[in-house]
């Protein structure tokens, strides 16, 4: 019988998620599907009335419902706990468990792109306070960094240093500047920089020369804070590893086997992107 998974949002057709979980299908030879499926908030309770009737695995949660699903599973995972957000759903024996994999998919594309980026521990500083950051947060912490949360609204920064507690602080967006000289990671967690929003303005001039710069905006792949920072000489990754990454756990868990990221599949999504971006 084919296994069926999907991908839940609204708006969701910008989803590149149906393009992965189907190269990983058909690479391993899996009689399964991943489906698209635009469900508007208002029809959210109907949707896991009729789940199990359905027949679905599971399948991935995006916005605006990464919040509204919880009363809707029977546990959390702890990095949904953590988070207070649900980006996978799973069953477990007869229980529909609610997951959150992106701080994993944070940290994966890391540990691939600029190895060894946490050997003596060290000082992130975070740009944005909004779902994104949430997950590398979560993730960082488990790996031994502080965090420096700058938000432009500092209410929303305040509420993650409250959440994550002792080793994460809150800070306008202001005092950016100054915090660069004492950071190892500078990560964007905002939609500066994305095609259609505004440029990420940021100086990078005063960053260590051992320091890294992540972004995890992927349209285009590389923003213009990557290029400032590369310009620089500085280690730089892009936020499609992120993607890709946090994508393994859930196909896992419906699918029954454990996919690559690998390279092709990486400049599949490149493809794609820079077919779909001007001047990407
Ligand atoms: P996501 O779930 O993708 O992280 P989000 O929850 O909408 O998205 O969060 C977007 C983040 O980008 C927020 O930190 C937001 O700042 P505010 O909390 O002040 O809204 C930030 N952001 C978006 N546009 C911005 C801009 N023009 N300048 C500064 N920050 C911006």
């Amino acid at each position: 019988m084919t296994i069926r998974a999907f991908v839940m949002g609204h708006p969701v057709a910008h989803s590149r998620s149906p393009m992965l979980h189907g190269y990983w299908l058909k690479r391993y030879g899996i009689d399964g599907s991943y489906e698209r499926l635009d469900i508007p908030p208002a029809e959210l309770d109907r949707f896991f009335q009729d789940f199990r009737a359905a027949g679905w695995a599971g399948g991935n949660v995006t916005v605006p419902h990464k919040t509204a699903v919880i009363p809707h599973v029977g546990r959390l995972d702890p990095a949904a706990e953590a988070m207070g957000a649900v980006n996978t759903l799973w069953y477990e024996g007869e229980t529909l468990v609610g997951g959150n994999t992106d701080a994993i998919g944070f940290i994966g594309n890391l540990d691939e792109r600029a190895p060894g980026w946490d050997a003596r521990g060290g000082h992130a500083a975070l740009l944005g306070a909004g779902g994104a950051a949430r997950a590398a947060i979560h993730g960082l912490r488990q790996r031994g960094f502080t965090v420096g949360v700058f938000n432009r609204t500092l209410a929303r920064a305040e509420a993650l240093a409250t959440r994550f507690g002792p080793g994460v602080s809150a800070h306008s967006i202001g005092e950016l500047p100054a915090a660069l000289a004492a950071t190892d990671l500078l990560v964007n967690a905002t939609s500066l920089g994305m095609t259609g929003q505004p440029a990420n303005e940021l100086d990078l001039a005063a960053l260590p020369a051992h320091a890294i710069v992540y972004d995890v905006v992927y349209v285009p792949l590389e923003t213009g804070l990557l290029r400032a920072a590369a310009a620089r000489g500085l280690r730089t990754v892009d936020g499609l590893g992120m993607l890709l990454h946090q994508a393994v756990a859930g196909f896992t868990h419906w699918f029954g086997a454990v996919p690559e990221v690998t390279a092709e599949l990486r400049a599949i999504l490149e493809a794609d992107i820079r077919a779909k971006t001007p001047g990407g």
